[in-house]
């Protein structure tokens, strides 16, 4: 199946199985605003927590924090958004349509690198065991043809990017003759630069209010507790703050579903150090956070490390965790380092002395900050990408497609559904009985209508790892048929055994041993 229809598929089952609505839906939505549903929230409250204890409870030096959304306007100034965060735009004359210049051009790069990639799978079928692709990079014509058209367009868009050159991002877009996918034309106007950021009002009247913003990352609200936390906690550098909490960015290209949207939520840790050791650590927290996306086990060859094209106003090295979905690698996270700028900036525009004494230097300074920034909604949509499939399976001598939602256990919205082979014969009190006794531990699910077949079909539709089938014999014996929704197949157990059998799998304590 194409990638674009399984992308579209994705979408679809969101919706029928109450993962993801459109924002206010009777009033015909809201542009790439979501809701989430019965078992969305679930799912995200999981991944929330994977992030979560990941960072707070796997390192005693990490702390927590829950800052608010609004924040004294001065911040915005200070950490450079009102100035500088900003995206450029163009706008097709004939479509009328709008897009990110940069984005535009990113595609394009990832043309070249598809044309390489195709040849290079081309010959490495042709060519089987004795296929030396250093060799073929380095004498292949159409591979050295593409690959260089690619290097120059890549270093002309890093030149433009850190020059701020909007006549360059326009002109770059002319020669490399990028098309309006809708029109289909290169009727394009200039690159204008648009600020990201919501503002509103605080305060009764008009003449008085207080102009502020919706934040547009979460990270300023650590900032600017850098010196509660550190003093309250008696923190010794190193140490992180954690925090999870909505953002906002009034994003004028929003598109792939819950990929870019205007509202969302961020899972950030800003990590203090000491001036000069910063390189290291973020070497280290690249490889921490690359072995937490790998513990779920969505593939390996699914991850990669992309270098920042241009680095950010606040940062001397960054780079993204992208993820392979459907439309291609994207990034899922953002690692940068920040040096001292936001704390020192922080010190400048509130006149307070935000520095950290170090006893082993005799001295004070501005710590040095390593941030890791990652998106739960970009997490989610990994997650569901990765998870989601269709198989075929033969019931009952025909053959039918199940699709199913192949979550990390610990990550499932639903752990266990318990369903009675009839409503009657007291195997629905039976069934009870089960939950009663696992709901504290496991989130359970009761299901007795339709055939046992649809049951299994609809809870392979959110991914359910287990169901409990109660049946007659339970009445005679207390054992019960447990099915594992990946393999499907089904063992007899005894009732008693139940939550041995699931907290095994479902712990989070599994991924752990992954990343630890
Ligand atoms: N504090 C740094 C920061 O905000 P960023 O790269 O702009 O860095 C970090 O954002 C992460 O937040 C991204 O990697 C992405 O996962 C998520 N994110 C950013 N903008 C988003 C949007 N419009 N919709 C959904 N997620 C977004």
């Amino acid at each position: 199946m194409a990638q674009e229809d399984v992308f579209k598929k994705l979408v679809a089952h969101c919706k029928e199985y109450g993962f993801v609505f459109p924002s206010s839906e009777i009033y015909d939505g809201l542009g790439a605003v979501y809701d989430y549903g019965q078992n969305g929230v679930e799912l995200k409250n999981n991944i929330k927590k994977y992030w979560w204890d990941s960072m707070v409870l796997l390192h005693e030096n990490v702390v927590g924090l829950d800052s608010a959304i609004f924040m004294h306007p001065t911040i915005w100034k200070a950490s450079g958004h009102v100035d500088a965060f900003n995206d450029p735009l163009i706008d097709n004359r004939d479509s009328k349509k709008r897009y990110r210049a940069d984005v535009l051009i990113e595609e394009q790069l990832a043309k070249y690198d598809e044309k390489v990639e195709k040849e290079i799978e081309k010959a490495r079928k042709r060519f089987g065991e004795s296929f030396d692709e250093k060799q073929f990079r380095e004498t292949n014509l159409r591979v050295i043809e593409n690959q260089g058209k690619r290097d120059k367009l890549h270093e002309r868009f890093t030149q433009a990017l850190n020059d701020g050159n909007l006549e360059d991002l326009r002109q770059i877009i002319l020669d490399e003759e990028i098309v309006c996918p809708i029109s289909g034309t290169r009727n394009w106007t200039d690159v204008r630069q648009f600020n990201l950021m919501f503002g509103t009002e605080m305060g009764s009247t008009a003449d008085g209010a207080l102009k502020v913003y919706l934040r547009p990352e979460t990270a300023q609200g650590i900032f600017v507790n850098y010196l509660n936390v550190q003093k309250t906690g008696r923190m010794k550098i190193p140490f992180g703050i954690a925090q999870i909490g909505k953002a906002f960015r009034n994003e004028i290209v929003a598109r792939q579903f819950i990929f870019r949207m205007r509202e969302f939520e961020q899972m950030e840790m800003q990590y203090f150090v000491r001036p000069g050791s910063e390189l290291e650590w973020f070497e280290k927290w690249k490889t921490t956070r690359m072995k937490w996306h790998k513990a779920l086990g969505f593939g390996d060859d699914n991850y990669r490390f992309h270098e920042h094209e241009k680095l950010a106003h606040y940062a001397n090295a960054a780079v993204d965790v992208e993820y392979k979905f459907p439309f291609g690698f994207k990034e899922v996270e953002g690692i940068h380092s920040r040096t001292d700028f936001d704390l020192s900036q922080h010190q400048q525009y509130s006149g307070k002395k935000i520095q950290y004494f170090d006893p082993e230097l005799g001295e004070s300074y501005v710590p040095y900050v390593i941030e890791t920034s990652i998106g739960v909604d970009r997490m989610f949509l990994q997650v569901m990408s990765a998870s989601y499939c269709e198989e075929e399976v033969g019931t009952e001598g025909k053959s039918d497609i199940r699709v199913v939602l192949k979550f990390p256990p610990a990550l499932a919205p639903v752990k266990l559904a318990v369903l009675p082979l009839v409503k009657k014969d007291g195997l629905p009190e039976i069934a009870r009985e089960i939950i009663d006794d696992l709901k504290f531990d496991f989130n359970c699910q009761y299901d007795e209508k339709d055939s046992i077949g649809k049951r299994y079909r609809r809870q392979d539709a959110i991914g359910t790892p287990f169901c409990v089938t109660v049946d007659h014999q339970t009445t005679e014996d207390q054992t019960v048929t447990i099915r594992f929704r990946d393999t499907m197949e089904q063992k007899r157990v005894a009732i008693g055994e139940l939550r041995g059998i699931i907290s095994g799998e479902v712990s989070m304590k599994k991924l752990f041993a992954k990343i630890v």
